[in-house]
């Protein structure tokens, strides 16, 4: 059943279908001048040299482990309060994910866990900014060099977020993002990752395109052919029409985050009499925050599925973000490296809940949500 007030949608306005139309009424639909202009456009924007646009989020996050390296008998150090993308990603490349206890304020790597999650086979740590606020990227970035780690910024859910006043995506070896519909800007499906080195740039557009050393459109005249493939690779190119959509997004940015901020804004006011709520925080220290979702904490000993239960018959979709990747089916039986208690996860994960929230949502959209999660939990209290 579609709900009346969804959890997220995406926000395309006439421009958008403009530039998706004008492609299409050329011959190419992929690997043009769009792809070109996206990569250059989201390199300026992180303030990185390059961009490389990817197929999604989780095929950026695959090809960048690969890029640097990461492989059989490594480590990688994760939140375990993320998306299940990011975990698959390490066992995409046959190395071995260490779960490590997040902060309560921030939701992302506790860097002291981080710490204590070291061993000698650590190759790097996977840094989510978790619902767009920016992880301790100070003091990872300085427990990564002490120990000669990895890092690698998992700026999906945050594009535009800062810290210390420099841009998410721009402090790690590598970053990845990623453009699914319920994102800050979406492409459809599609990612990118950013990064500052030209070998690995280079290696990253290999590997998206079938191992191909270079494509027919990038140089005409390349003594490597089209059907020349120099390493093993994959297809996680972005689709041209996917590059304009995600161009016009892209020019948007300031507009889309402002409008989120709002939101985030009102709802902060409309349910600050809920008792035992916890709302995300508006403002931390150093950091400027992208509104990637609104995840409150429903009271202590609230009925999460019943106050979900409740929404859904007044037509208000909600989601639980996350069940901790150690809780997930498939991986509770299992011995996944480095799982141990994770009572703080464990206990916030328990009680998330994420409200309907996307750019157009109306002041009385959320008054009606704040009213109706309200009484659900006056009611299953
Ligand atoms: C933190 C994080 N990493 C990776 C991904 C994967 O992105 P995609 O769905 O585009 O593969 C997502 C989201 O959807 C995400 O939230």
């Amino acid at each position: 059943m579609t709900a009346r007030i969804p959890l997220s949608a995406p926000d395309i306005t006439e421009a958008e279908v403009a530039a998706v139309t004008a492609v299409l009424r050329t011959p190419y639909l992929s690997q043009g001048s769009e792809l070109a202009a996206f990569e250059a456009e989201l390199a300026a924007y992180h303030d990185v040299d390059h961009a490389v646009a990817v197929s999604s989020g989780t095929a950026g996050l695959h090809l960048a482990l690969l890029t640097l390296g990461v492989g059989e008998g490594d480590e990688v150090i994760l939140p375990s309060f993320t998306f299940v993308a990011v975990v698959n990603a390490v066992l995409q490349v046959r190395a071995s994910p260490v779960l490590a206890e997040i902060d309560p304020v921030t939701l992302n790597l506790d860097p002291a866990a981080v710490e204590h999650a070291v061993s000698p086979r650590t190759r790097a740590i996977l840094a989510v900014h978790t619902f767009g606020i920016p992880a301790q990227l100070d003091v990872l970035k300085e427990l990564s060099r002490r120990h000669q780690l990895l890092l690698i910024e998992d700026a999906s859910e945050a594009i535009g977020a800062r810290f210390d006043g420099r841009i998410a995506g721009s402090f790690g070896d590598l970053a990845v993002l990623g453009f699914y519909p319920n994102k800050q800007i979406t492409t459809g499906e599609g990612g990118a990752v950013l990064l500052r080195d030209s070998a690995h740039a280079a290696r990253l557009r290999r590997l998206r395109n079938q191992g191909r050393d270079s494509s027919p459109d990038a140089s005409p005249d390349a003594s490597v052919d089209w059907l020349d493939h120099v390493e093993p690779g994959y297809n996680y190119r972005l689709s041209e029409l996917a590059c304009a959509l995600g161009r016009v997004q892209l020019q948007r940015i300031d507009e889309i985050l402002a409008l989120r901020r709002q939101a985030a804004e009102r709802y902060d006011a409309l349910l600050a009499d809920v008792p035992g709520l916890v709302r995300p925080p508006l403002l931390l220290p150093r950091r400027e925050l992208s509104w990637f979702v609104y995840v409150v904490r429903l009271p202590e000993g609230a009925d999460r599925e019943r106050v979900q239960a409740a929404l859904v018959r007044r037509g208000i979709a909600t989601g639980r973000y996350f069940a901790p990747i150690h809780m997930q089916p498939v991986w509770r039986a299992s011995n996944m490296t480095g799982v141990g208690h994770f009572s703080l996860t464990e206990s916030i994960a328990r009680r998330t809940l994420a409200l309907p929230f996307f750019n157009r949502i109306t002041e009385g959209q959320q008054r009606e949500v704040a009213n109706a999660l309200r009484e659900a939990i006056s009611s299953v209290a």
